[in-house]
């Protein structure tokens, strides 16, 4: 048995024993293998290395009541991976070839996925990253395919504790650019801006839409949520968002289990006293309730500073009861390796 204090995890790097890569060349993909190398060496010319072509996906394994390991929504991911791909110019991956890396990371580090009951996952990173000798920009000749995981605790110090984010002056994705596509480039971009709300003690910041600077758009690396005084489900719609998957699940919870309406429509910042909940949702994020809200000099609080409000509870429960197999899963939800 590993020796590790689950429920004091946080969202750290952990060397796990297997990972997973892949080599596109030729046109192709090769097998895949499973390593135990966590390093990788590639050309100097690789285009990741200069260009940014690269992208990730995030997901995690849940740990059942029963002992049996869930994945939650993984065909999504691999769609998106695929979006992304297309947007900068790299090789599809085929569906069943991703969930087969995964689903085999997975296997291979199985002591490493927390016990059930700890809060605790697994978390999956699953990366494809252009490679080979280049100077141009033009895309890679050849490319790497890898998954690695770790068990992670909350992304948000305090998990379900309601904690404030600060209104960001920079923009992390251009209005017709890359925002809705999983690329390290817009990461990048949110490292000045995270680190700017960090050093003045708020969770993350939020990024407004990159054109008019008037709406609400993402909550650091987590799609926003709102839930109105009369029950309505509303999160931002954006080309330059990141489409989440979480956001896309609750959407139809909160309309399928709780009879609310669910839309996704602009979220005004002079309009915030609409809201009577706020949250960032996301893989890493699961649910974080948003305490308040700082945009230049004005403070504003949704339900409380120090309490989760209803809904957002409620959503949150429905949600990871659902991973943790807890709660019946929509048709497809769930994976079991
Ligand atoms: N927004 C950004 C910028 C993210 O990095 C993520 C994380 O993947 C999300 C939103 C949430 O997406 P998902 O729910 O698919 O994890
Ligand atoms: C995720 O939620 O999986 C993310 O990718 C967020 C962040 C850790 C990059």
């Amino acid at each position: 048995m590993v020796n590790i204090k689950w429920e004091e995890l946080g969202f750290d790097y952990m060397k796990t024993p297997f990972r997973y890569i892949s080599h596109w060349k030729n046109g192709q993909w090769d097998e895949g293998v499973l390593t135990e190398d966590n390093t990788i060496t590639i050309n100097e010319g690789s285009t990741c290395l200069h260009y940014g072509q690269e992208c990730f996906e995030g997901l995690k394994a849940y740990r059942r009541k029963d002992g049996k390991i869930n994945l939650f929504r993984p065909d999504e991911n691999s769609k998106r991976l695929n979006k992304s791909a297309e947007r900068l110019q790299m090789p599809a991956i085929p569906e069943d070839k991703f969930i087969d890396a995964v689903k085999q990371v997975v296997q291979a580090n199985e002591e490493y996925v927390p016990p059930y009951g700890t809060g605790a996952t697994l978390y999956l990173r699953p990366y494809l990253i252009g490679v080979g000798p280049n100077i141009g920009i033009i895309p890679a000749p050849e490319y790497l395919f890898g998954v690695f995981c770790m068990p992670v605790g909350p992304y948000f110090k305090g998990g379900l504790t309601p904690s404030n984010f600060i209104v960001s002056e920079y923009d992390r994705a251009a209005p017709f650019g890359t925002g809705a596509a999983k690329v390290g480039g817009n990461y990048a971009a949110s490292l000045l801006p995270g680190q700017i709300a960090h050093d003045r003690n708020f969770s993350d910041c939020i990024y407004l839409d990159p054109a008019t600077h008037t709406k609400i758009e993402e909550v650091g690396s987590a799609n926003f949520f709102g839930i109105t005084h009369d029950n309505q489900f509303i999160t931002p719609k954006s080309p330059s968002i990141l489409p989440s998957i979480t956001k896309y699940s609750l959407l139809y919870l909160a309309k399928e289990r709780f009879g609310m309406e669910a839309v996704e429509g602009d979220v005004r910042l002079d309009e915030l006293d609409k809201f009577a909940e706020a949250g960032a949702c996301g893989t890493a994020a699961i649910i974080a309730p948003i305490a308040g809200i700082q945009n230049n000099d004005d403070f504003h609080v949704f339900y409380s500073e120090t309490e989760t409000g209803p809904m957002t509870k409620k959503l949150y429960e429905e949600l990871v009861g659902i991973q943790i197999g807890d709660v019946e899963a929509p048709e497809g939800w769930i994976f079991e390796v």
